[in-house]
Formats: C-alpha cells, structure tokens, sequence
C-alpha cells in the first residue's frame, strides 16, 4: 500500500464521510489532464488547503501514536524505494468526497496504475472518440480487473472532434463491452463528453441530445460501489508494537471487520488467542473499531507477536509459503523464475522466488498462453510462487490488504511487480527443516573444524579452479574435511540440464548452493568454484547459511588477463562469435561489492593466493590457528 493510500485512509477515516476512490487512466494524448483539471475546477470545491491542514493537524497532535503510525508507514515505503509517480488529487462535492489517482500514461504505465488501482473502487477508461479503442484500453482494463476494480466508466472523450456523432459513440461503447465480457465488472458506464469544453463533464451537454446518461461526475456522485464487506472476519496486520511502562500496545490499521474490547482475537501465524483490552488511538480509547481504523491494541495475555503477524478473529486466516498468484511485471529487466526477490504482504516482509510461470496473459485475447520462461515489462502472468517463510494471507478477492504484494528486487531496491494472490498451497511438507539428532556441529566438531562455503566466483579463467584446487590439497593436508564443487564438472551431473542463459546460471548457482548447504550439514568446508556471474544469486546463495558460514571469495583477475591465458580457448572462440553469452564478452559478470577476500591474481602465485585464504579460515575460526 502506498504511503499516500495509507495518509488518505488515514484522513478519510477521520472525516467519516462517503467517498469514492477512483483511478483515471488513458494514452497519451486522450485529455486525462484535461479531465481532471475540469472535474476539479468545475466541481469548485478543490480539497487541497484543508488536507495540508488536517496533516498539519496530525502532525502536531499530543498523543502520537497515530502521527507515528503514519510515518512509520511513510517511512518504510521510502526505504523500500517504492517510488510512487502517481498524483493523488481531493475534491468533494456535497454529496461525496473523492480521491483521484491520476497515474502518468508513460511506458512505466502498468506500475503507475497498479499503485494508483491498489485501493481504488472505480477505474475512468479514457479513450479519445476519434481513435477508439487501443491495445492500451485493453490493458488498462485487464490490469483494473485482475487488481480488484469492479467498476469501470469508459469516458468517450473529444466528442466535440467527432461532431457529436452518436453512432461512433455507440460503436465503440459496444466494443468495449465486447471487449470486457471476460473480465466480469459489476458496473459499466459509458458516457460520451468533451472534456475541454467540458460536456458531461459536470453538466450535461446540449450538444448530444441522444445521450440520456448521467454527466461523469453526476455519476461518480451515485455509483454505488460497496462490496459484500459489512460482516468481514476481523484482520489486523501489526505494523508495529509500543512498549511503554511494561505494557505493549499493537498498532496498526484494521484490513477488516470490527473489533471490541472483551474480543478473543487469534494471532494467525502461531494460532494463539488472547483476548482486546483496550482499543487505543490518537483521540483516546475506543469502545469499537472498524475497517481502515488506525488502532493501537492492549492484550490482557503476553503473547509473542511481532510485525508481520495477524491479529484475527471468525474465521481463520491461512499461513502458507506456497501461493498462486497473478503478476504484473513492471520492471525493464525480466522476471527470472528461480531468482530471490522481496515480497512485502500486508506488514509481512519475506524472500520470495517464482518457482514457475503457469502462464501469460495475451492482451489481445485475454487467453492465458502457456510456456514463457521469462516475463517483461508490462507482462501479466499466473504464477507459482514460494515465500522463504509460511506467512499470513488471505486470497485477493477476500483481501486487498492481505492478499496483494509487491515484490522488490534485492538490489536495487526497486518494485519491480504487483501481485495478487489467487490460491493457496499447503505450506512445503509442513515447512519444517527436519532437525536430525545428529547436528551439523556435532559432525563438524568430530572433524575438527567449524563447516563453511569458500564462494569463489570470477570470470572464466581468473583461477578459480586452480586455486581451489590447491587449496583443498592444502586443508586436507592440514587433516581437514573438504569437498570441492567446481562448475565444469558439476555441469556434467547435476546441472547437466543447463545452459547459459540467465534464468540458466541462476538455477545453476541455486542449485550449487543447496548442495553446498548439504555438504554443509555434512560438517564440510565446502569449495564452491563457479563463475556466478550475477550479484543478486550470490547474494541469495549466501541467505542459504547461517552468519559467517558463507565466505565469498572474489578471484579478481582483469578480462583482458583472462583471454591472454585463456586456458580452455573458450575467449577465442566467443571472440569469433562461435560461443555466445559468455561471461566477460557477451555476457555481463558483476564483481562482489564486498567479498570476505579478494585475490588479485596478477599479484602473488596459486600457493600465496591458497594461503591467504587458509589464514582468513584461521581467523574467523573455522579451523584451528596453526
Ligand atoms: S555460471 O556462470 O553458471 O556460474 P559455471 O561456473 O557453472 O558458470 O560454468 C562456467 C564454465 O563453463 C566456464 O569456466 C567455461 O569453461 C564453460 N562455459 C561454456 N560456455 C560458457 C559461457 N557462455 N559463459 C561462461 N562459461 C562458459
């Protein structure tokens, strides 16, 4: 949920009065700015000066639990690097206030839209009268579907450039409706208007007597978009926990239901139960609360809780680590199934990889389209999905709040897909690691020495396999426990599969590092020797281990040192175009930012190189000093 959702939840709460939140989306040059600006202007009531107001308001309130829980809120988006281009506009009317999500129509559209369509009830389709519908409609409509909207108004906008021609109104309204037949809106409206001389606008148009409907904001004034939401089972994500004086206060916003003191509420993770109270917020203790509340919960029982869990009560809510989902795709680099990125669900943070694309959604059928094995900017998919950790969930259509998730790239900290859970596995053979009665230190101790991973990555011949090599003959002379896998030869066995393309190393380098941490357990120090080209599939390997257990090593030798050995003749042959993505040519290597070692190559031999790693393993203690 974007911060600015969560402000004007916030305020919109507080104000209590009815109101509609709609997203307005179009091409380019179809008047959505044009639009706006008129439903502001000519509505006349422009909200502004009292939101600042009221923020101010907030800001400088005694108690601060609500003020914190707003920050809270901001703040953490900002350090998720959730960039939100997408303009939040108030205005009201004396029958309804209104938020407008006005997302940009650039190339980055799906991720506008998906921010702005997050929490919206009513989606405004523009399309300009002359061109009619676009393969942008059809996405606008489909990515408004999948994300929960079940209200849509198709503004046939710059009738006045089409003489008012009722017949082309009529053709392209009956197209749409056409055209959204699948996507199962409850309410479709479609109105003819000219937003620059703005007819229908507000007011109705003399100029198309042959359209009876409401003006657009008439429309928005009554449309009815309340769901099914009256009776919802209690649910509240804990955002954050207040300890003050000894007693502990769990704040956060109510996803739904009402809440009283007396209430036996469940805490969905761990199924214990405790029981409300006290209801707290920033006007002082409440007797009840409800849906979008900003509350702060007292629990007669200590309970072990913590960001991320649910407080719930009525039906219970699931915990798994296995979903189907639907994605929309919005980053410029491609999804890679296998590769680790970040979900945030609800209050819940965890890793989370695509485990398999079931399929891709083609925009001009809307028919699912089996067999990608990537997905790219703007590309919508059903999903398989597996979280690092079982969470608290619930199934999109039962819960926006609980049942959509962004996922974030690790590195660069950008969102890169919105997500909506569609079904929920049970969690992976009851999710236990088996703790065998044997332990991995048992073992380790019996060989004398602590188990680890030497990570050793580099370009192609930079050394790695020389001086793995060298060095497992030296720890073993040292009487130690050692196993050396090498990507050469695991290439032949277990990775056999597999080539080098990305989504090809990231399951290579996933797969080395599960059978790293088996060797692990094993009470090994394990040598691992693959190029492992990319930054964030180290980064995920290493997440595998325990602290200090993963140790990267990064063998640094220049590409241009690389192809003058050239030991297997491989750079020659990828110069000459004969091999294609290879590391350091054509294919991209990106060096660690902080390895636990790095060996310049072209500075000492194999054996200063093996020693200067036998000295780092003496000091962090994994064998003993000499
Ligand atoms: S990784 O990138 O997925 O980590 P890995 O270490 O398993 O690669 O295998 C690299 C070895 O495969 C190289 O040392 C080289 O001998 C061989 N190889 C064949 N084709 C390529 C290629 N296109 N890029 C890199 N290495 C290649």
């Amino acid at each position: 949920m974007a911060g600015d959702e969560r402000l004007m939840r916030f305020l919109a709460a507080q104000a209590g009065i009815d109101r509609l939140r709609f997203l307005t989306c179009g091409s380019v040059d179809d008047g959505k700015s044009t639009l706006i600006g008129r439903l502001l202007y000519d509505a006349g009531k422009i909200l502004e000066d009292q939101l600042s107001a009221q923020v101010r308001k907030a800001g400088g309130a005694e108690d601060e639990i609500d003020y914190a829980m707003l920050l809270d809120g901001l703040a953490d988006e900002r350090a998720q690097g959730i960039t939100i281009d997408v303009a939040y506009r108030f205005f009201a009317t004396e029958q309804r206030r209104f938020m407008v999500a006005d997302a940009p129509g650039h190339e980055q559209y799906t991720r506008n839209m998906a921010t702005a369509a997050a929490n919206a009830d009513l989606a405004v389709l523009l399309v300009d009268a002359r061109q009619g519908l676009l393969a942008q409609t059809r996405r606008h409509a489909a990515v408004a579907a999948l994300m929960g909207i079940r209200h849509v108004v198709l503004a046939v906008n710059k009738m006045d450039l089409v003489d008012y021609d009722h017949p082309r109104f009529a053709q392209i309204e009956a197209g749409f409706s056409r055209l959204a037949a699948p996507l199962g809106f409850h309410s479709l409206q479609a109105i003819p208007l000219s937003a620059l001389r703005g007819e229908n606008v507000v007011a109705r148009s003399p100029n198309m007597p042959w359209y009876q409907g409401p003006s657009l904001l008439q429309y928005l004034e009554s449309v009815d978009t309340t769901g099914p939401s009256e009776d919802q089972p209690f649910r509240m994500p804990v955002q954050w926990i207040d300890r003050q004086e000894g007693i502990r206060r769990y704040a956060g916003t109510i996803a739904s239901g009402q809440v009283r003191p007396g209430m036996t509420l469940t805490v969905a993770r761990s199924g214990q139960t405790a029981t409300v109270t006290g209801i707290h917020t920033m006007d002082g203790a409440l007797e009840h609360a409800g849906a979008e509340d900003a509350i702060a919960l007292e629990l007669a029982e200590q309970r072990d809780i913590a960001r991320g869990d649910v407080l719930t009560a009525g039906a219970p809510l699931a915990v798994s680590d296995r979903i189907e989902a639907d994605l929309i795709w919005f980053a410029e680099t491609p999804l890679i199934p296998g590769r680790a990125y970040v979900a945030k669900l609800g209050t819940s943070t965890v890793p989370a990889t695509v485990t398999r694309i079931r399929h891709r959604l083609d925009i001009g059928s809307f028919e699912p389209v089996a067999g990608a094995d990537q997905l790219s900017l703007n590309d919508i998919a059903r999903v398989n999905l597996s979280f690092g950790t079982p969470i608290a969930l619930s199934r999109y259509e039962e819960s926006r709040d609980l049942g959509g998730f962004i996922l974030i790239d690790r590195l660069t900290n950008a969102t890169v897909a919105a997500g909506m859970v569609r079904a929920i596995s049970e969690t992976a053979g009851g999710a236990v690691w088996h703790t065998e009665q044997v332990d991995k230190a048992a073992r380790a101790a019996l060989k004398g020495q602590r188990p680890a991973v030497l990570w050793l990555t580099g370009l192609s011949g930079a050394g790695k396999s020389t001086i793995a090599n060298r060095l497992e003959r030296k720890l073993h002379a040292l009487g130690h426990h050692t196993a050396l896998l090498d990507g050469d030869n695991v290439r032949h066995g277990l990775t056999r599969d597999l080539g080098f393309s990305e989504a090809d190393r990231v399951e290579n380098i996933r797969r080395a590092a599960e059978a790293a941490r088996l060797m692990v357990e094993a009470g090994l120090i394990v040598l691992v020797s693959f190029i492992s080209p990319y930054r964030s599939d180290r980064d995920a390997a290493r997440e595998r281990f325990e602290a200090g257990e993963f140790l990267e090593i990064f063998v640094d030798t220049p590409v241009d040192e690389c192809r003058r050995r050239d030991p297997k003749g491989l750079y020659r042959r990828a110069d000459a175009g004969e091999l294609r993505n290879f590391t350091g040519v054509d294919a991209p290597y990106e060096a660690p930012l902080a390895p636990e070692l790095r060996l310049l190559t072209t500075e000492a031999d194999v054996d200063t190189l093996a020693d200067r790693i036998i000295q780092m393993l003496r000091i962090r203690g994994i064998i003993p000093a000499g």
